[in-house]
């Protein structure tokens, strides 16, 4: 595990023509300095940077746990081209700090950065939250998380998975998990204007709503 503090460093895996000059211009006004190199096999013997800027990839998802474990101060940023939930959950799941689509990145880190100057942190611990547990040994919701910090989370079931989503309909803000469930199908429906949406990927099914979960 490192044990040095971070270098004022961003680190970039991939020479991504849209990404890099972004990036460039981001290190430079925060007098970063900036290092690409063109895969992970190639951060052997790199400092310890304040940031890694890394793309989602299933490829990617060993290396992501490996990384963060021996460096914890480092923030791992991940992007993606495309919305792809799941994948996007399990690089979070595996370890990155951010996981943003391509085009918010330098936007998002330009925020973290700014926090970092002002908070000294970059790097936000990780959180264990108590979930509430409820008697369903079937499909469908199982547990809350009434007290998480960005809102309540809701807890299902699905065809022996646990899909983890913000218990918050996107449309107006109501509760998700008070809505029908179809577990064969596993589209949860708003029990206010009857949005519905796909538990396990968070994919918008009907609106009212615009986004999904
Ligand atoms: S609040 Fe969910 S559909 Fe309106």
């Amino acid at each position: 595990m490192a044990t040095t503090q971070p270098e004022r460093q961003i680190l970039v895996v991939g020479n991504d023509p849209v990404l890099l000059p972004r990036l460039q211009q981001l290190a430079a006004a925060h007098r970063m300095a900036l290092q690409m190199v063109p895969g992970p096999e190639h951060l052997k013997g790199t400092e310890n940077p304040a940031i890694l800027v890394v793309p989602v990839s299933r490829q990617l998802l060993d290396f992501y746990a490996r990384w963060k474990d021996a460096h914890p101060d480092c923030l791992l940023a991940a992007w993606a081209d495309a919305p792809e939930h799941e994948l996007w959950v399990g690089a979070s799941a595996a370890g990155c700090d951010l996981v943003v689509n391509k085009g918010a990145l330098d936007l998002v880190l330009a925020e973290q950065l700014q926090a970092w100057q002002a908070q000294g942190v970059l790097v936000q611990p990780r959180r264990r939250l108590p979930v509430k547990r409820l008697a369903n040994p079937g499909e469908g919701l199982v547990g809350r998380v009434p007290d998480a910090p960005d809102g309540p989370i809701a807890v299902f079931r699905l065809e022996g998975r646990l899909c983890a989503f913000r218990d918050v309909c996107p449309h107006a803000g109501f509760s998700l998990s008070d809505g029908a469930f179809d577990a064969d199908s596993g589209i949860l429906t708003c029990p206010a204007h009857g949005s519905q949406f796909q538990v396990c990927t968070g994919a918008r099914m009907r609106g009212p709503a615009d986004f999904p979960i």
